[in-house]
């Protein structure tokens, strides 16, 4: 029994062919057939309806938030009648003739999480992809694979047991719904299929610039769920890197424009350590509870200050002090930098960014 899982967007021209291929392929099965549905323009109500008189199909149109591929998937597993869930494309770009096979692993070993796959021996793709679109595709892959160890996590394509998983803890955005049930469900292993990804017919892609912007705010939770305060760390590390940046450029602009070098070191300080903070706020942080503004702008500033002091003290002290830093004052200066760097993180996330606080 399969519970089948459709997200669409203006697919109505490929939907019917798509759900005589399933009928086929599927025969002696009992299955259904759950269309998600983000209130396509097109004629997709009307074809569902008169296609549900004969194919177990059914239609889900959710309403009250944007358009978003995988949370209409999020969905359609709610809805599901059965346990084992098949998620694929309207487009035909997933071969129907692989849903056996799949069905045969999961049916072996129920724990495993079964996807069809481009990129191991004898998958493929249709046709020659243009440079911008293989970059950005392995692009992508490669900047999941710290999370898991699939070849090919950003397929479309994919079959589970829905036991494996509590669909209240999935919190996904934008396209990578196989991603992000691969992270937070617990699988015992994962099995690739080898499928040939066709090129769709008929009807447009919807990926683009700004999904992929989505792919990368959906990374940034996964990171963070897998290796919580180590991602928040690196975070905070690329964060101060882009300070530093802001702070050479307006310590030169003030020069440009007049300033003295020490005044300009005392000015470029203030939007440097606004734009670290902004940026905690929005990127390292974001998952955290929202605090007033310039309470929180203030507290920042100030354990920056302090984190400036310890910078500078311990430097102070080990090359005075310290005879080995005397003679090799570098190495002070990177201590005192890391020692900061931690006291700064350690303030940020346990007082300036921390949930319990008003
Ligand atoms: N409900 C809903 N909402 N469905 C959507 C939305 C949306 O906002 N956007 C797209 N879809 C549906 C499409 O109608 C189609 O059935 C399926 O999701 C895939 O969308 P495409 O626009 O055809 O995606 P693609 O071909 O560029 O990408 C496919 O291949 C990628 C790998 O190259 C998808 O399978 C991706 O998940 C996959 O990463
Ligand atoms: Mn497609």
């Amino acid at each position: 029994m399969l519970s089948i899982v459709v997200p669409t967007y203006n697919e109505a021209e490929n939907i019917p062919e798509l759900v005589a291929r399933l009928q086929q392929v599927l025969q002696g099965l009992v299955y259904e057939i759950i269309i998600v549905d983000d209130n396509s323009p097109d004629e997709t109500a009307a074809v569902c309806s008169a296609l549900s008189s004969e194919f177990p199909l059914r239609l889900l149109q959710p309403r009250g938030r944007p358009r978003d591929l995988a949370l209409s998937v999020v969905e359609g597993i709610r809805a599901a009648a059965f346990d084992i869930i098949l998620v694929m494309d309207a487009d035909l770009s997933h071969p129907p003739d692989k849903i056996r096979t799949m069905l045969k692993a999961i049916e072996d070993s129920p724990g495993v999480f079964v996807i069809g796959s481009r990129y191991i021996a004898e998958g493929s793709f249709d046709r020659q992809w243009s440079l911008w679109r293989f970059l950005n595709s392995h692009l992508a892959t490669l900047m999941a694979s710290p999370l898991t160890s699939c070849s090919d996590p950003m397929s479309g394509f994919f079959m589970f047991s829905r036991t494996r998983i509590d669909p209240a803890t999935l919190n996904p955005i934008g396209y990578k719904i196989g991603l992000e049930i691969l992270i937070r469900g617990e699988f015992d292993s994962i099995v690739e299929i080898p499928i040939r990804f066709k090129d769709r017919k008929i009807g447009q892609s919807k990926m683009d610039f700004n999904e992929q912007l989505k792919y990368l705010r959906h990374l940034r939770r996964l990171y963070l769920h897998r290796f919580g305060s180590f991602a928040e760390l690196f975070l905070f590390g690329l964060v101060g890197a882009s300070g530093f940046v802001v702070d050479i450029l307006f310590y030169y602009l003030c020069q440009t424009l007049g300033a003295s070098h020490l005044l300009a070191r005392a000015l470029s300080f203030w939007p440097a350590v606004s734009w670290n903070w902004a940026l905690n706020r929005r990127v390292t942080f974001s998952e955290r509870e929202r605090r007033p503004r310039v309470r929180q702008w203030s507290e920042f500033v100030i354990s920056s200050l302090m984190g400036f002091g310890i910078n500078y003290g311990l430097y102070a002290l080990l090359t005075t002090q310290v005879s080995f830093f005397t003679a090799h004052r570098l190495a002070a200066l990177i201590l005192g930098v890391a020692a900061a760097s931690c006291f700064n993180f350690i303030a940020s996330s346990l007082l300036v960014y921390s949930n319990t606080r008003n």
